[in-house]
Parts: structure tokens; sequence; C-alpha cells
């Protein structure tokens, strides 16, 4: 895993939007699969910034959604497929037949994932995945312990995730399990992006990339991937 220290969040976000924007000019049916969560906000707004001045085409692109809080939707504010909509999905103009997300609020979670990962086999598998980090080096909502041979799974979410994920709410809600594409499908993904930004990832990002290779954090796992590069700015690097 290649690592790249950029000097501030707006330049990361304009780095990492031009990988999306280079591989879609090469290949303009690529598979996409970008995280939630605040990191990747410049990212989208530099994605929508593209689409509004022509310089990138997504429409034949398919969106994969990386994962979600077990039993919420889009009328959840604050899921998971409600922020890909309302920051990045409607920005780009994308039809729904370009997005596969998961059906958080599925009866029987066992065969979404099954659908999912049918849909990612089906189109040859993603070909780009970016990723955030979270607290505890969560990759999606693989936490730690999570099984690195599983493709789509339900997991039991950790304590650090309970409580971080109340950000994204405006009142306090139970979080007790999500459904993630797993690490099986990051590390079979052809190119993968980590992202951290701001000084509260420091500590994380110097575990991940000194610690130990493990499952007990996540994200230390893609050192392995042939084609990853994680951008971090000056703050996340502890410079
Ligand atoms: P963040 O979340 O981008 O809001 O820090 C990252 C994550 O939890 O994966």
């Amino acid at each position: 895993m290649e690592v790249k220290i950029i000097n501030d969040y707006q330049e990361l976000s304009r780095i990492v939007g031009y990988e999306i924007v280079h591989l879609v000019r090469l290949k303009p049916d690529a598979v996409i699969c970008l995280p939630s969560g605040h990191t990747p906000l410049g990212l989208f707004d530099e994605l929508a910034d593209q689409h509004n001045r022509k310089l990138a085409d997504f429409s034949r692109c398919i969106f994969i959604g990386l994962d979600e809080w077990l039993g919420m939707d889009e009328h959840d504010q604050g899921s998971c497929k409600y922020l890909m909509y309302t920051l990045l999905f409607d920005r780009l103009g994308l039809k729904r037949e370009q997005i596969h997300f998961f059906d958080a609020k599925t009866t029987d979670p066992g065969q979404e994932c099954k659908r999912i990962d049918r849909i990612i086999a089906l189109l040859g598998g993603i070909d780009i995945m970016v990723l955030g980090i979270g607290m505890n080096g969560h990759l999606g909502l693989n936490e730690p312990g999570t099984d690195p041979g599983l493709y789509a799974h339900v997991t039991e979410l950790d304590t650090v995730t309970k409580q971080i994920g109340q950000k994204y709410f405006t009142e306090s809600i139970p979080l007790t399990q999500g459904i993630t594409l797993g690490i099986r499908h990051i590390m079979e993904s052809r190119k993968v992006i980590l992202m951290a930004s701001g000084v509260k990832k420091a500590a994380i990002v110097k575990q991940l990339l000194e610690g130990n290779i493990g499952n007990m954090l996540p994200a230390s796992l893609v050192r392995e991937h042939p084609d990853a590069v994680l951008y971090l700015d000056k703050e996340a690097a502890g410079n």
C-alpha cells in the first residue's frame, strides 16, 4: 500500500476526486463504491463540481452502496442511503438503475447480502473502492474481529461505532447491527483508496501503518492489497 500525505483536506478531496474521474474517463462504465461518513464530503463536492462543469460523465457508471444501519432506509435521515443520495447520487443526476444499495429494511438480511454479492459478481467486481477509516479501524461496518473471508454480511456493531454513529442523527438512536460489504469485496476490488483527515484520525492511522496486519484492525488488511493508496492530510499523518 502506498501512503500519500497531502497538505490539507481540500487538496486531499480534490486528488481522490481526480483519481475517480481519471478512472471514469478510461472506463466509462466503471463500478464504483464510495463510503458515507464525514471524510468523503469534500470528495462528493469535488465529483459534483466535475459533473456540473461537464468534465466528468458518470452516466454509465454503476455505484454500489458500502453499508447501512440495519433496519433503516433512505427515509431515515442519517442513514447511509439518505446521505449518499442527498450528498452525491442526486447531485450527479444518477438513474436508479445505476445504484445498487442494501435494502437494510428487509426481513431477510441474509438473502439481501446474497443479492448484493450476486450483483457485484455479475458486474465483474468493483473497479474502485474508496473507504474512510473508523476511529476503531473499521472499514464500512467491518468491525474489529471481522472475518476477512466474508463477502456481504450482517455485523454486530462495536461500542465505538454505536457511539460515533450518533453523529449522523439529530436525536439519540439505538444502533446495534449493520449490513456491509465484506473485507473480501474490498480485497478483490481492483483499486482501493483509503482516506483519513484530521488530528482525530492520527492515532488509528499510526496503528494501521505500524501495528500488525490483522482483522482486529480491519483497515490494516488493506496493506496487503496490490493496488491500494492511503491518502492522509497532514493532521491525520501526525505532522
Ligand atoms: P468518518 O467515518 O468519515 O465520519 O470519520 C468513517 C467511518 O466510520 O468509516
